[in-house]
């Protein structure tokens, strides 16, 4: 994720460009840059770092002029530098743009333009601007259309010309574009925030399109050069609506998010032919790999909970033998590790001091360490030694959410690729492979039962204790569940493996005491349901998550919750989708202040 601004009009673009840009800050803070057309010459600044680096950096800079583009971005490809941030431009500087989303093709494109091109950073977005450089023989759209033949990925792309003073470039596959409409002059930004303050008038771009946009005119294509009738809409959002793309809160959103961002977290990092992924970034040689004899997880809360899915994941794939360490008590502990040890930091803001601690440990004895990290540039991703980014994008809300499931990809992917040198066999990988890419549509299905388990959540917001149980694979799924009830609505609640239920805990259940049981069906779906009708022998409250075409949950319980079919190793990627909602939806009906819950922090950097 990252922001994009644009204008276009009479007005001075510079102001509305930053103004823009701070609005858009919440989809990526790592660096900025702004470029605006100057007697006949885009002039440009950049920045590493937030918005206000830039505004400084500007202070007493005559960037005049009333056609120009902005950027904030949260980085994918290349790390956190000026040379990386937006805009780019061509060989000739007369071909700006900037880019949200992933170019996949990007080094085969830049193969192909060959040496003759000079690149100036280290962005899949920059080809891009050498692309419609080499297609471009007058005419911008077309040489953007021929362009966007080539690519593939995804893109929310704005381009400008210095000879074409009075055209702007705007095309959308993936990543969102809103055009905003003023009195002979047009805005472009990733949501429509930046614009409010000038229009309500706007009108959404849809996947597959590009649009020419002049001072007194906008004209909306597909891909294929057919003209395509667009609807103006009157927008009643204000600002932090806008920027919660209107969803009420920041939580919401970004579990909405999740079907996206797993698509991005998977994308381009497998190959399906071979049931093998591909994490480059690991930065590990086969006969590097082939030494590892033992895997070790270290990582704090939620984190800590996606790495407990891994361990399974990495057992069951790897057959590698894999422990899960919180951070802040590996250290204490003297853990055992060696030159044949893989360390993993797993990590959303790569902030956490517990984590860098630990890491730092393992590293001085001597193991492989790498990190599992959403914040590119961030320390624990500096200071490792390779590693995978979970491209979940920025996540705002204090509880995490769709860190957990790109976390629990990005160990699948790792547990695959070590798997598949060891002993996973070619029709594993692929079978896994296959039933990964439908994960992001079976989320989708989830997501539409959010006014359902709203009604749950409503059902039993008056209740002061729960539990949460799982087995298996599920069991980590049940804990996180369980932390994101007591983050977000204070209501006390505990997660336990099903199977340990009758060693003690047990002995707390009644009537007021309602008990959220993960029953899906996998191999130990005949053990949970014996766990479960234990619970219901003692007539506590059952919320069941099953599997869709279970006939015989519904004599356990009726408050259910269906989920679609998966293979077992992935069903945590679904199953979590419930429990975030059940919290969220409960934390609402009690008034909660979902997105800053009390007493807890986003990035918890100190020990
Ligand atoms: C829970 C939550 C925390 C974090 C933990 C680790 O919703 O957000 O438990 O998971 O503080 O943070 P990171 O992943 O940034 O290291």
């Amino acid at each position: 994720m990252c922001g994009i601004v644009a204008y276009i009009g009479n007005k001075n673009a510079l102001p509305i460009l930053i103004n823009g840009l701070r609005r858009l800050e919440y989809r990526g803070y790592d660096s900025a840059g702004v470029a605006i057309l100057n007697n006949g010459e885009f002039l440009s600044a950049k920045s590493v770092g937030k918005i206000d680096n830039l505004a400084t950096k500007l202070n007493g800079q005559d960037l005049a002029g009333t056609y120009g583009i902005a950027h904030t971005r949260w980085a994918t490809h290349g790390g956190v530098t000026e040379a990386n941030a937006h805009p780019h431009a061509d060989c000739t500087g007369k071909i700006i743009l900037a880019h949200n989303g992933i170019i996949e093709n990007y080094r085969e494109l830049k193969e192909e333009l060959g040496a003759s091109h000079t690149y100036k950073s280290e962005t899949d977005s920059e080809v891009l601007a050498h692309l419609i450089e080499i297609y471009y023989k007058g005419d911008l759209r077309k040489a953007v259309l021929e362009a966007l033949a080539r690519v593939r990925g995804t893109y929310g792309l704005v381009v400008m010309h210095s000879d074409h003073p009075n055209t702007l470039i705007a095309a959308r596959m993936g990543s969102p574009l809103v055009v905003g409409i003023g009195d002979n002059e047009f805005y472009i930004g990733s949501d429509a925030s930046p614009m409010l303050a000038y229009t309500k008038k706007v009108i959404f771009l849809d996947d597959g399109e590009v649009t020419e946009i002049s001072r007194e005119q906008m004209n909306t294509v597909n891909l294929k050069d057919i003209n395509v009738a667009k609807h103006v809409e009157e927008i009643e959002w204000d600002e932090a609506q806008a920027q919660k793309q209107g969803f009420p809160h920041f939580m919401l959103k970004e579990i909405f998010d999740q079907p996206t961002v797993m698509a991005d977290a998977i994308r381009g990092r497998y190959n399906l032919a071979d049931g093998i992924a591909h994490l480059g970034g690991l930065n590990m040689s086969l006969e590097q790999m082939h030494s590892v004899k033992r895997v070790v997880l270290i990582a704090c809360g939620t984190a800590s909970y996606a790495a407990l899915v891994g361990k399974y994941m990495f057992e069951r794939l790897a057959g590698i033998p894999t422990e899960v360490d919180v951070a802040s008590e590996f250290r204490y502990r003297d853990p055992i590790i060696d030159s044949q040890t893989l360390v993993f930091g797993i990590s959303q803001s790569g902030e956490t001091a517990d984590t860098l601690a630990a890491l730092k440990e393992a590293k001085r004895k001597g193991a492989f360490v790498r990190g599992i990290v959403n914040v590119v540039g961030s320390t624990i991703a500096r200071e490792t030694d390779g590693g995978v980014y979970i491209h979940a994008g920025p996540e705002l809300a204090v509880a995490s959410s769709k860190a957990f499931t790109n976390m629990v990809a990005a160990l699948l992917l790792c547990a695959l690729q070590f798997g598949r040198i060891n002993k996973l066999t070619l029709a594993t990988g692929q079978r896994l492979l296959n039933a990964l890419q439908e994960i992001p549509e079976k989320m989708q299905i989830i997501l539409q039962q959010s006014d359902k388990i709203k009604e749950l959540a409503e059902k039993y917001q008056n209740c002061r204790d729960f539990f949460f149980l799982g087995r298996g694979i599920n069991f980590p799924v049940a804990l996180e569940g369980s932390l994101k009830l007591k983050e977000i609505t204070y209501i006390h609640s505990e997660a336990y493996p099903g199977g340990e239920m009758k060693h003690g805990p047990i002995a707390l259940l009644s009537p007021q005491f309602p008990v959220f049981a993960i029953m899906t069906k996998n191999q130990l779906y005949d053990k949970m349901r014996s766990n479960i009708e234990e619970v219901k022998a003692r007539h506590a409250p059952i919320i069941l998550l099953a599997t869709e075409g279970d006939d015989k949950a519904s004599e356990l319980a009726q408050d259910i919750i269906y989920v679609p079919p998966t293979m077992e190793v992935l069903e945590p990627l679904l199953n979590v989708i419930p429990l975030q909602l059940f919290s969220y939806h409960l934390a609402v009906a009690l008034g909660r202040d979902v997105d800053r819950p009390r007493n807890l922090a986003k990035s918890v950097t100190v020990e």
